[in-house]
């Protein structure tokens, strides 16, 4: 999700297979199959996915978006392994992470987007476990030490019912002081005027449109590229929304940071946390 207003950065780890992340050349052949694990699946499909219609776009659409992966890979050394991410999407983050070696489960509602997933994963010589799935209630039963929720997929969520449940379901997989890390986002006022319904080059031949509602908190976000197009809403609430949600699904907050370079969060669009399960 290539949301208007997101900061860019010239880190390594593009969107597409590359040489710098391993990517480039197929290594041994790993097997990535997508396990359709009937808890999750039931709850996938009561939900349509626009994912399905630009997962082959997704990659070029978030080429430039590399400022976390460093993050994320961090954070993943730091817990060893195994780790899960829910919305999981193509593995712009997975990959990286399995290519350190460090087994990842990932979970997504989009078939389409799995299956791009699979194919990158094979590309880049890695195994991953990927399954459909929903994150109100991910199919696994292993317990981790470490889930991450990157690139604002908790925005996919609509209400706090739905945002506490997704919490509560990620604690659950968390073993005992394990960690979720995930970044979300809230927009300035500014942005929001300057973006609104207005169709944007994201990246070349990749055009987006936001459709700001800041008094539902919503946003109605349409990309369109050569080889799809999709329309999607997302939600967004304040900070200290999240921090209460988070304490209520039982998790000790260590840290709101701004940004991906650990800055602590000082009233920006960008909220990156981590929260420790405390029971
Ligand atoms: C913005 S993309 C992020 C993908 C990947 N984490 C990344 O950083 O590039 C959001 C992903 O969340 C998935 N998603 C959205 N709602 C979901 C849900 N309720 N359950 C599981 N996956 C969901 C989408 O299919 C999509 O792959």
């Amino acid at each position: 999700m290539s949301v208007v207003g997101a900061r860019l950065t010239s880190a390594p780890v593009p969107g597409e297979p590359g040489p710098g992340k391993q990517e480039g050349a197929p290594r041994d052949s790993h097997a990535c199959t997508i396990q359709a694990r009937p808890h999750g699946q039931n709850v996938a499909v009561r939900r349509a996915t626009p994912y399905d219609a630009i997962a082959e776009l997704y990659d070029p659409w978030s080429v430039s978006v590399t400022e976390d992966v460093g993050f994320y890979l961090e954070e993943a050394r730091r817990a060893g392994g195994p780790v899960v991410e829910l919305g999981v999407g193509t593995g712009r983050i997975a990959v990286p992470i399995a290519a350190d070696g460090i087994r990842v489960i990932g979970i997504d509602s989009s078939r389409g987007m799995l299956e791009v997933c699979a194919r990158r994963a094979t590309l880049a010589g890695v195994e991953l476990d990927l399954r459909l799935g929903d994150l109100l209630a991910p199919a696994v039963e292993e317990r981790v030490p470490l889930v991450i929720c990157p690139f604002r997929s908790y925005l996919h969520l609509h209400t706090s019912a739905e945002r506490a449940r997704a919490l509560t379901a990620a604690h659950a997989l968390l073993t005992r002081g394990g960690r979720l890390a995930f970044d979300v986002f809230a927009p300035a006022l500014d942005d929001v005027e300057e973006t609104h319904d207005r169709w944007l080059e994201r990246e070349p031949g990749i055009w987006e449109r936001a459709i700001w509602d800041t008094r539902a908190r919503t946003l109605t976000l349409t990309v369109r590229g050569e080889t799809g197009e999709a329309t999607m809403a997302l939600a967004w609430i304040e900070p200290d929304e999240w921090r209460a949600l988070l304490e209520g699904a039982g998790f000790e907050v260590e840290a709101c940071y701004g940004w991906f370079d650990r800055s602590p969060y000082a009233g920006g669009e960008d909220t990156v946390w981590i929260a420790r399960r405390a029971r």
